[in-house]
């Protein structure tokens, strides 16, 4: 990737593009988590993902993936189906940190009607909470994964979209720094 700075829309902020950003791990999704979608999704299905990276690349293989990207210096670098959303503030979520998230207008509109069977949560970079306070934009009966839950903020994130729809989850990468959760596991249909 381009060692160049973006300007985040909402804070003004500069945004560094990690150079060693082109592998598993670190920011992108984890080679365990690539390797459970591999094994649970049957090729050919359909990924809606909140942020794209890397490991976008590596998911286009065997997936048509969607991604909802705010950054410019990210979109349509690994496919031909990002949607292109801006940051924006949103009032705050009670139990919840940050107030910045996709501009929920504009995913709606362009989410509404998309049939997809997996849904990756990895974006936006720095607060998820819209995600909860937006959560009715999205399918609730797909495999929702959620990265990054060693995080305490990912994690309670999680947390709340399970008791909002009264369902388990569970949580993978046990012994290593990099955790993903999954509500909608098929795996709990086999146990
Ligand atoms: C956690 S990353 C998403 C990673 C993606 N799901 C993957 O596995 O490659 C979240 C956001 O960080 C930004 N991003 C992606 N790659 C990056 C990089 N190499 N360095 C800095 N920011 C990056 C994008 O704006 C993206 O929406």
């Amino acid at each position: 990737m381009n060692d160049v700075l973006d300007i985040d829309i909402t804070k003004d902020k500069e945004v560094k593009v990690n150079k060693g950003g082109r592998s598993f791990g670190f920011g992108n999704i984890t080679e365990e988590l690539y390797e459970y979608i591999c094994k649970t999704l049957p090729y050919g299905s359909t990924i809606l993902e909140l942020g794209s990276g890397w490991g976008t690349s590596q998911l286009v293989k065997h997936y048509t993936v969607h991604s909802v990207e705010h950054s410019k210096l990210f979109w349509d670098r690994y496919h031909t189906n990002y949607i292109h959303v801006p940051l924006k503030q949103h009032k705050a979520v009670k139990n919840h940190d940050g107030d910045v998230w996709y501009d929920a207008k504009i995913l709606r509109r362009a989410v509404v009607g998309l049939k997809y069977d997996l849904l990756l949560i990895d974006g936006p970079p720095v607060t998820r909470a819209g995600f909860v306070k937006y959560f009715d934009i999205f399918n609730p009966h797909v495999i929702m994964i959620f990265d990054d839950v060693n995080r305490k903020k990912d994690n309670s994130i999680m947390n709340s979209i399970a008791s909002k729809l009264e369902v388990p989850y569970i949580t993978y990468g046990a012994g290593t720094e990099k955790l993903f959760g999954v509500i909608n596991d098929p795996i709990w249909g086999e146990l």
